[in-house]
Order: C-alpha cells, then sequence, then structure tokens
C-alpha cells in the first residue's frame, strides 16, 4: 500500500522530526548558492537520496546511504578503496543495473521522479545523469563523431549546422576546440590522456545533461592535465550539478563545496568542504582526512 509516509520525498520530513541533524530547515528552501546548510542535507536538492543498499549477491556493499545534491554545486564522494563510492556514484544513472548479481534498494529522486520507477526510461535517465570515467575511454571514432553521437542518438540536433554548432560548443567549454579544431576528423583516441578526458566531458555534456557523475576522472592523468580538469569542473557547475569520486583528497579540498566521506559501505559524516576539512565531527573522518587510513 502506497502512503503519505511511504512517499520518499516525505523522508526528509520525518527527519526533520526525528533527528538533530535536520533541523532549522524549512523543508522545501532552496540551497544558498555558495553554502551548505550545516549537516550538508540540503531540502529542495537536485538529487535526493534516501535509504540506499547495494548488493552484490548477497555481500552488501552500502548501509542506508542518505544525501542531498545540491543543484550547481560539486559534491565530492571520498572515503577508503572499497568503502563503497563507485557503487553509490552508478546507483544514483542505475548504472547498477548492468553490473550482474547487483541489487539496489531505497529511493533515488531527481526533480522529485523517482528514479528507480519501473516507468523510467533508463536510456533518456543516462542523458539527464552522464557519467565521466576514471580511465578516459572515446569511443574508436572521430573527435568530432564522439561528440556528435549522443545529440544522433537522442535526435537533438535538427541538422547538420545545428549537430556542427553543439559540437563545437562543447569542445570549446571543454577548452578542446582551439587545440584540436583541424583535425576534428582524426580519431578521438589520437589525443593525450588529459585531451581525451577532456573529450568524453564534450561527449557527456553533448546531450545537456543536468547532473554529471564523475569516478576518479584525474586518476591517469598528469598533474597539469589534472589542474586543467579540475578548472573545468568548477566552471561547469555553473550549468551542471556534478557529483566526483575522488581518493585525492586536496582534489576534493580544491574543487567541491560539499564532501560525502564513505567508509565500510557507510556514509559517515556529510558537510560543506571546507568545514570537513578544518573541523570534521566524526573521529573516523578526522582520521581519514589526516591520513591515519586509507
Ligand atoms: N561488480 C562487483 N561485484 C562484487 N562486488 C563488488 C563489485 N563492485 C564492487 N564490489 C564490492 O563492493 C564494495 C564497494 O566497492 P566500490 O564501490 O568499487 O568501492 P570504491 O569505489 O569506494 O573503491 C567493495 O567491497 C567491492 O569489492
Ligand atoms: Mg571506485
Amino acid at each position: 500500500m502506497y502512503t503519505e509516509l511511504h512517499d520518499p520525498r516525505n523522508f526528509s520530513l520525518r527527519r526533520v522530526a526525528n533527528s538533530g541533524v535536520y533541523a532549522g530547515l524549512k523543508v522545501g528552501e532552496r540551497p544558498m548558492r555558495d553554502s551548505v546548510p550545516a549537516g550538508g542535507i540540503c531540502p529542495g536538492a537536485k538529487i535526493i537520496v534516501r535509504d540506499i543498499r547495494v548488493f552484490y549477491g548477497n555481500k552488501q556493499a552500502l548501509y542506508d546511504v542518505s544525501l542531498d545534491v545540491p543543484e550547481n554545486r560539486v559534491t565530492a564522494l571520498i572515503g577508503p578503496s572499497g568503502c563503497g563510492k563507485s557503487t553509490f556514484l552508478r546507483s544514483l544513472n542505475r548504472m547498477n543495473d548492468v553490473v550482474e548479481g547487483c541489487r539496489v534498494e531505497g529511493h533515488v529522486m531527481i526533480d522529485g521522479e523517482d528514479v528507480y520507477d519501473r516507468n523510467v526510461d533508463v536510456v533518456k535517465l543516462r542523458a539527464r545523469i552522464g557519467m565521466v570515467f576514471q580511465k578516459p575511454n572515446p569511443f574508436p571514432k572521430s573527435i568530432y563523431d564522439n561528440v556528435a553521437y549522443g545529440p544522433r542518438i537522442h535526435g537533438i540536433a535538427n541538422n547538420r549546422e545545428h549537430l556542427d554548432a553543439i559540437v563545437r560548443d562543447c569542445l570549446t567549454r571543454v577548452g578542446l576546440f582551439e587545440e584540436i579544431q583541424d583535425r576534428l576528423h582524426d580519431p578521438g583516441t589520437s589525443l593525450s590522456g588529459g585531451q581525451q578526458q577532456r573529450l568524453c566531458i564534450a561527449r557527456a555534456i553533448a546531450v545537456s545533461p543536468e547532473v554529471i557523475l564523475m569516478d576518479e576522472p584525474c586518476s591517469a592523468l598528469d598533474p597539469i592535465a589534472t589542474a586543467r580538469i579540475e578548472e573545468l569542473i568548477d566552471q561547469l557547475r555553473e550549468k551542471f550539478t556534478i557529483v566526483i569520486v575522488t581518493h585525492n583528497l586536496q582534489q576534493a579540498a580544491r574543487v567541491s563545496q560539499l564532501t560525502a566521506f564513505f567508509h565500510l559501505g557507510r556514509l559517515v559524516e556529510l558537510d560543506d568542504t571546507e568545514r570537513m576539512f578544518t573541523n570534521p565531527r566524526e573521529t573516523r573522518t578526522a582520521d581519514y582526512i589526516t591520513g591515519r587510513y586509507g
């Protein structure tokens, strides 16, 4: 039976009543642009996650994770290897659906819509919530076709000129157009690692997603390419909501406004990034950010 109490949109209401962490925030209040309320919970957030549990076969990888992803900000997921960061990220756009033996319970809402509703068109969902992976993975196609691929399959461009304009715009946004404009028809794989990752970001934004998920997008890159991607992430948040997994704490501190610390499949702490790194509430967080483990 579906009652109002079971409506995931009301979970935060119940928590306001039940928990001190959520107190002091009005339900439905939009987050301020450049800061995050204490506790990191932002009613009216772009993505609302409630009590997500993920299993691989009978092994549980995530335990009742709830967090809100605010719009037009960067949320960083940190924590030791194996703590469930990638699993969590994949649960946001149902990429776990394609992992054999993986089962997800709980709720993920994007703009109030249940991502796990059986009527959701998963292809459309992944156009709304795009993804960038650790290792740059351009398609075995030209630079142009890598970016044009999504707009073509989603019927976004009206004609060739429109498609050209989208490709040009996306490559410009990622700072690649000037560098490679006279070799648009070379293979995407002919680019350097950092350029390939920017190409993958251009490919992700070409379908105008609302959210971009990034799983350790810089870990295969050198420091200069990494700095360019970090700069780009900061620009992209004006238009997109970004969730980034990183094992690099300095990177989390540089690029994100909100940080979530995971440990052994649980969300231990979620807060404004600056606050988390200067004044963590939990001992486990403090131990991790001071390098005591992980
Ligand atoms: N496809 C899979 N099959 C079985 N177990 C998995 C799979 N992917 C991840 N896991 C397990 O789930 C836990 C969380 O993994 P993961 O989300 O990859 O962590 P992180 O990204 O934080 O390193 C780990 O114990 C890992 O071994
Ligand atoms: Mg991972």
